[in-house]
């Protein structure tokens, strides 16, 4: 097991990428605070956890990434329940209204980089606190994204939140090396979830709509096919590991090839 007894605070545990890398963290021996904004999508990770064999002690946490108050009281809570924090990861996000940036309201800006990006801030500042204050260090993995590295048209907002999440982990891997704490960031590609099935304009694409929606995408994938939040979970578990102990600052793709630089 590659997580044994570390305690991991997972954002957007409960559906997707994020849900993804609680099953895997479930099968390493990590323990597991879940935070969601909706109570339902923990739920139905709690139930796959329990279905899982694994008997992985975790909690779940509803509230908002991009609230401070809410992020303080999911530590405290983690801390309570465990008595300590080995790794955060950061992967909660949301994308943003598909119109371009001249008809953009302010408030959907603000929306995308308050979720996307201050979250990062709020969270990894505590974790990294609780890490010092631990001593022996610890890890913290955000969830960035092809679209921090390369631009897409009416993705603006989303673009700039992912590329300030890795410029941030760049900046903070700095700040925090000599505590032993590492910071880096995957950057997936096309990957097959909710989010990506259209949830967050009320769709929910079958698989052969959503087949016939990533058709296009293919040939620009060398290997081939999309990405499943198992694949990310795979590298998000390596960074989190003792393998990954001399690693830090660092954006990796995860795109089938799709993302070179
Ligand atoms: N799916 C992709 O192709 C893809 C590609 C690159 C990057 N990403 C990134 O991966 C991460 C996860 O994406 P996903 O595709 O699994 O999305 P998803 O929508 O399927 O799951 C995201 C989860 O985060 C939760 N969430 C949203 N806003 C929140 C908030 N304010 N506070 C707490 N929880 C909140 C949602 O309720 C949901 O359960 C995101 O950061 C996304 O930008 C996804």
């Amino acid at each position: 097991m590659l997580l044994k007894d570390r305690v991991a605070i997972i954002t957007g545990g409960g559906r997707g990428i994020g849900q993804g890398v609680a099953l895997r963290y479930a099968q390493e021996g990590a323990k597991l605070a879940l935070v969601d904004l909706e109570q339902s999508h923990l739920d139905e990770t709690s139930s796959l956890l329990d279905e899982s064999g694994t008997g992985v002690e975790y909690i779940k946490l509803q509230g908002d990434v991009s609230n401070s108050g809410d992020v303080q009281r999911f530590f405290d809570a983690t801390i309570e329940k465990f008595g300590r924090l080995d790794i955060l990861v950061n992967n909660a996000g949301i994308g943003n209204p598909t119109i371009g940036i001249i008809d953009m309201p302010e408030e959907a800006w603000d929306k995308t980089i308050a979720v996307n990006l201050k979250s990062v801030f709020l969270c990894s500042k505590l974790a990294a606190k609780q890490f010092i204050k631990q001593g022996g260090g610890g890890r913290i993995i955000s969830v960035s994204s092809q679209a921090g590295k390369s631009g897409f048209a009416m993705l603006t907002p989303y673009c700039a939140s992912k590329a300030g999440v890795i410029l941030f982990t760049q900046a903070f891997a700095k700040e925090v090396g000599a505590h032993k704490i590492n910071v880096n960031c995957v950057c997936p590609g096309t990957i097959d979830t909710p989010l990506l099935r259209g949830a967050e304009m009320g769709l929910n694409l079958t698989d052969e709509q959503f087949t016939e929606a990533t058709k296009r995408a293919l040939p620009t994938i060398p290997l081939g096919r999309v990405g499943y939040p198992a694949d990310v979970a795979k590298v998000i578990t390596f960074l989190a590991s003792d393998d990954a102990d001399y690693m830090t600052g660092q954006a990796i793709n995860i795109s089938g090839g799709q993302e070179m630089h």
